[in-house]
């Protein structure tokens, strides 16, 4: 594997890029305070006091070649719109799982799925993943379809795995993942001496 840390990425209308001190206000206008963005996942909507911690803690998480956790923003406005982190990984295995969070103003315009396969091109050609997953509630439709349209396949159903926001009851949850193999993306094989030329610098 070959760690680079959130080094910047950019798509067609978005800029994928480290979480910075004066984004704040951005974020939790457009994301961070809303409910509804938090409606199928365990946490819950930041105040302005949780905003200041993240960012804060965000710099020193920076320092590790292993996070990967990008602000998005959008190009045209200049606003942070949402966040796209790897969560979890298997250093030994080679995986990683990818999650996504986009303010409701923004919702449905494509951008979550440019911002995944994005990552995902990053992750696989430039880091070395050979497999990316995805999970959500079998409720989230929006973040299933996501994960269907960057190309994933859906592997398995976890029973029960998710507890409901109002306490309740469990939902199920999908697991989807996409191989390297399977994946179309951008920045080709790695050349014999095992570095990837086309990646980006280390953001270290
Ligand atoms: C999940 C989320 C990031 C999707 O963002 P988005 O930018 O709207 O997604 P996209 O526009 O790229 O949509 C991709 C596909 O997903 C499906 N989709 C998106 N929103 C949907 C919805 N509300 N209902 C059903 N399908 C939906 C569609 O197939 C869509 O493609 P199409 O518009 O061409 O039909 C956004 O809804 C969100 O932030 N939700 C709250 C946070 C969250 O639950 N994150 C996932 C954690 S597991």
């Amino acid at each position: 594997m070959n760690h680079l840390g959130t080094v910047e990425l950019g798509t067609a209308r978005l800029r994928l890029r480290r979480f910075q001190n004066g984004d704040a206000d951005s974020c939790l206008r457009n994301w961070a305070g809303n409910g509804r963005v938090f409606q199928f996942i365990s946490q819950t909507p930041m105040a302005p006091a949780d905003m200041a911690a993240f960012l804060a803690g965000a710099e020193d998480a920076y320092a590790a070649l292993t996070t990967y956790y990008w602000a998005v923003e959008e190009k045209e406005s200049r606003e942070v719109i949402g966040e796209i982190f790897v969560d979890d990984f298997s250093e030994r295995n080679g995986w990683c799982e990818l999650d996504y969070k986009l303010g409701p103003a923004f919702w449905r315009r494509g951008y979550a799925v440019e911002a995944a396969r994005a990552v995902a091109a990053f992750l696989f050609d430039c880091v070395g993943f050979h497999r990316i997953q995805a999970k959500c509630s079998v409720q989230n439709a929006a973040s299933e379809g996501v994960m269907q349209k960057m190309g994933m396949r859906q592997e398995g159903v976890l029973r029960s795995h998710f507890l409901r926001k109002d306490g309740l009851g469990y939902d199920d949850v999908v697991l989807y993942a996409l191989l390297r193999n399977e994946a179309s993306t951008k920045y080709g094989a790695p050349n014999p001496g095992g570095k990837y030329s086309a990646c980006p610098p280390s953001g270290v």
